[in-house]
């Protein structure tokens, strides 16, 4: 069964496309990791791939000149690697249009809590436990999505719920909800994988 290839969005920490690098080594999830985008130059994301041998670009329009070519050379560099699917693991930037369109219906990002509850432009990071935490919810939780053009808005592919306690401070959900992320977005790339090999 052919392995589904994975590009990664990522922009800071990348303990998500670790857990997606580690259950591809293991065996769990029927895909690889082959290339890693970053907009920021610094993210520990750029490390760990490299530490895996995995190609690792930093693109930003900084780097590209403007948005749009930053957008076109994610782009190519997703086809030339021959990319079936873009996974989006903590970026901070919306996706080209250009993008989309190459890969429509083949880009998943992960959020930090329950959509279409606390999903948008400005809530992301910590804005979302706090948010979460401030509106007394008595449960939160990842959910995987299909990425269109509007923020936190595709389709919702998977979710998983924790609790939320009447004295956790956001940095104690956000620990509790990203340890489900860890479980459900291979989860998720597992099922496409799945899915599109039919
Ligand atoms: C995660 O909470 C994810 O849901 C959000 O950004 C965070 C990224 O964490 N989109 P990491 O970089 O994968 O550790």
């Amino acid at each position: 069964m052919k392995r589904l290839r994975i590009g990664v969005l990522a922009s800071g920490g990348g303990s998500n496309l670790q857990s997606i690098i580690d259950k591809s080594l293991d065996g769990t999830i029927n895909a690889e990791v082959v290339l890693v985008v970053s907009n920021n130059s610094k993210a520990k994301a750029l490390d760990r791939a490299q530490t895996h041998a995995i190609d690792a670009v930093h693109i930003s329009s900084i780097t590209e000149g403007s948005d749009e070519a930053a957008d076109n050379r994610i782009t190519q560099e997703m086809l030339e690697r021959k990319v079936d699917l873009v996974v989006l693991a903590g970026y901070m930037k919306k996706v080209g249009p250009k993008l989309i369109k190459a890969y429509y219906n083949k880009i998943i990002n992960i959020h930090p809590a329950l959509l279409p509850k606390f999903g948008g432009k400005d809530m992301y990071g910590m804005r979302v436990h706090e948010a979460v935490v401030a509106s007394a919810e008595k449960e939160s939780g990842p959910t995987v999505h299909i990425v269109d053009d509007k923020y936190d808005h595709g389709r919702i592919l998977a979710q998983m719920k924790v609790p939320v306690y009447p004295d956790d401070t956001p940095a104690i959900l956000q620990r509790r909800v990203l340890e489900k992320e860890h479980e459900i977005l291979p989860l998720t790339i597992q099922k496409l994988s799945e899915e599109w090999e039919n």
